[in-house]
């Protein structure tokens, strides 16, 4: 594994990108920063996070055998990988909000950037990009942020964290390219945040409901009952939590 330490980048998802277009690199190429200057978030967003005290990494890894419309299992695989991480280090009360956001009680903890290269109708490549909050304690104007630090009181070592989360990424590879997809995503979805539970949504059209979360399909969506049993699907984007 090569590992590339770096004092500050925009990003480092697009750090590796950039690199990519000149050289071939090996698979499990990960860069490690102490500070993005422009660290990206899903749908557009930014990600914000204190100089030093937090993780900031993207990882490269090459796919094999991998369809284009499988691409949410690798999604579900890799939310599981810092959910397993999470909980050896005893952090309280860890979920997966769909699609991939990792929760610690009703806050969050870890945002997933997963960017993806695809060939005809297979994957290729994927830059999975990870921000977890670790030592930071304070999140002005990020009412649902926390850190590790926060939940449980106690200061972490970021490259003893960092260690933890690729070994288990490497693991969770490894069952993924032998086919077990249908294996994480059943594990995926006893994990899902607010499952069981009545919660709020809004529509990407600015509707509010009430509904039940009975889990994520084989494709990504989540499926969520309403309040006169009908079962309604909805894709990325088109749905937020209220909460
Ligand atoms: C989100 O929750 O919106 C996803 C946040 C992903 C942040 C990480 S930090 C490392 C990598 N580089 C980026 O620019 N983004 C991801």
């Amino acid at each position: 594994m090569q590992l590339i330490k770096l004092d500050a980048t925009p990003s480092t998802n697009s750090y590796l990108k950039e690199l990519m277009r000149g050289v071939n690199l090996d698979d499990f190429t990960v860069v490690v920063c102490e500070h993005q200057t422009k660290g990206r978030g899903q749908q557009g967003n930014i990600w914000i996070s204190e100089r030093g005290k937090n993780l900031i990494f993207s990882v490269l890894k090459h796919i094999e055998r991998v369809k284009t419309k499988n691409a949410f299992a690798l999604n579900a695989m890799v939310s599981l990988a810092v959910y397993d991480t999470l909980r050896t280090f005893k952090i309280p009360q860890v979920s997966v909000k769909w699609p991939n956001d990792i929760m610690s009680g009703n806050k969050k903890i870890c945002g997933i950037l997963i960017e993806n290269t695809l060939k005809g109708n297979d994957l290729k490549k994927s830059i999975i990009g990870i921000g977890l909050n670790v030592n930071q304690e304070v999140f002005s104007e990020l009412p649902h942020a926390s850190s590790l630090k926060c939940e449980t009181g106690l200061e972490f070592d970021l490259e003893l964290i960092l260690k933890a989360i690729l070994v288990q990424l490497k693991k969770n590879f490894e069952r993924f390219e032998g086919a077990n997809q249908k294996e994480i995503l059943n594990i995926y979805n006893t994990v899902l945040f607010k499952k069981g539970v009545p919660a709020k949504f809004l529509t990407a059209d600015g509707k509010k409901f009430i509904g039940v979360i009975v889990g994520v399909s084989e494709f990504g969506k989540l499926e969520i009952q309403l309040k006169d049993g009908t079962l309604c699907r909805f894709g990325f984007k088109e749905l937020v939590f209220v909460y």
